[in-house]
């Protein structure tokens, strides 16, 4: 009897513990299911914030290359609004003397024809003096030689431009930083000078011996381009406040200098321009840092300046300045590839 009671315990409990095991087994079949949707709840996230961050990403990359490109094109406007003033007064000189040349050319023909028709010679001295054929004859080849220079100057100009504009390799030459210098300030000349606020900027260079140096030219040049075009904003900005005879009396100037110190070409550029407070002397450097007033300054030439001379180039760029004294910014380039 008591076996059969026991066998009888026995399977009750293993019905019991089975119920339970089967619960069991129902609950966690519930909690994977649970867990899974969750799993799958989050990786939908997951992908949504990517995607979200890929966004963020191709947005953030679109305004870089806008500022980049409104920088690119305020260097541009600098390059366009000089090229159209340095070229306008040459090319108005050739036209003035076109016109001279063409009556003076007329002229002469006449005379010339009067001889042909065997005119006698009191006619022939009549013209002659009509025509101030003795001036004319004297002022001929000078007005011929004018045409020349002012060609020559658009000549130059234009193959200043060329060299400007001229797209880099995307590998190092040698390069003659000097010629940067010159094509830069010809680009910038128009600013240079005299206007109703303020006398012209005069520009010193003091050249050392440089050697070829291995960079992206047109790089470089964008450098000094935005290095001196800076410092003839804050020349004009220091201007402003003071009067015509006390910036005359001052002498607004730029100061470039070259030379080469322990394997470094070093180009220093100084104003005597308003300055930079040490407040922000930190920032300049800074993407988007500006003090200048909206659609004037940008605030990334120093930011590109920077990044173009050390990242690309192995080199430092430098700023000494007092405030109210003007400003020294110093370009450090290896002599040598690295
Ligand atoms: N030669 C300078 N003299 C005084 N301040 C300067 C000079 N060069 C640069 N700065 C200051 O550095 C700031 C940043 O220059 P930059 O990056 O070229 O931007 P932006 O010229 O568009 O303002 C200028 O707004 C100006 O305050
Ligand atoms: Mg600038």
């Amino acid at each position: 009897m008591d076996t059969i009671d026991d066998l009888e315990r026995q399977i009750q409990e293993l019905e019991k513990a089975n119920r339970i095991l089967t619960k069991k087994l129902e609950r966690s079949e519930k909690n994977r299911i649970q867990l899974e949707e969750t799993h799958e709840r989050q990786q939908r996230l997951l992908y949504q914030a990517i995607q979200g961050l890929e966004r963020s990403l191709h947005e953030l990359q679109q305004a870089q290359l806008q500022l980049v490109q409104s920088e690119k094109m305020s260097a541009l406007g600098n390059l366009v609004a000089g090229v159209a003033h340095e070229i306008n007064n040459p090319v108005g000189f050739v036209a003035g003397n076109l016109c001279e040349a063409q009556r003076s050319f007329a002229d002469l023909c006449d005379h010339l024809n009067l001889y042909r028709t065997q005119a006698p010679a009191s006619v022939l001295e009549e013209h002659a003096e009509a025509i101030h054929l003795d001036f004319l004859l004297e002022d001929l080849p000078e007005i011929l030689t004018s045409m020349e220079v002012g060609c020559d100057r658009i000549r130059n100009i234009s193959t200043s431009l060329r060299a400007f504009a001229r797209a880099d390799k995307d590998y190092k030459v040698p390069y003659d930083i000097h010629e940067g210098l010159d094509n830069t300030l010809l680009i910038l000349k128009y600013r240079l000078r005299a206007n109703e606020s303020r006398p012209a900027i005069e520009v010193m260079t003091d050249y050392g011996q440089l050697p070829l140096i291995p960079c992206f030219p047109g790089q470089l040049k964008q450098v000094l381009m935005n290095i001196i075009a800076n410092a003839i904003d804050a020349l004009d900005e220091y201007s402003n406040g003071l009067g015509y005879e006390a910036i005359e009396a001052r002498g607004n100037y730029i100061k470039i200098q070259t030379s080469v110190i322990e394997e470094q070409a070093i180009i220093r550029i100084t104003d005597n321009g308003k300055g930079i407070s040490e407040e922000i002397k930190d920032n300049i450097f800074d993407y988007l840092f500006t003090t200048k007033e909206m659609g004037k300054g940008t605030g990334l030439g120093l930011a590109i300046a920077h990044q173009i001379i050390v990242e690309k180039h192995g080199g430092l760029l430098e700023v000494n300045s007092q405030l109210g004294e003007g400003a020294e910014f110093v370009i450090r380039l290896p002599l040598t590839d690295c």
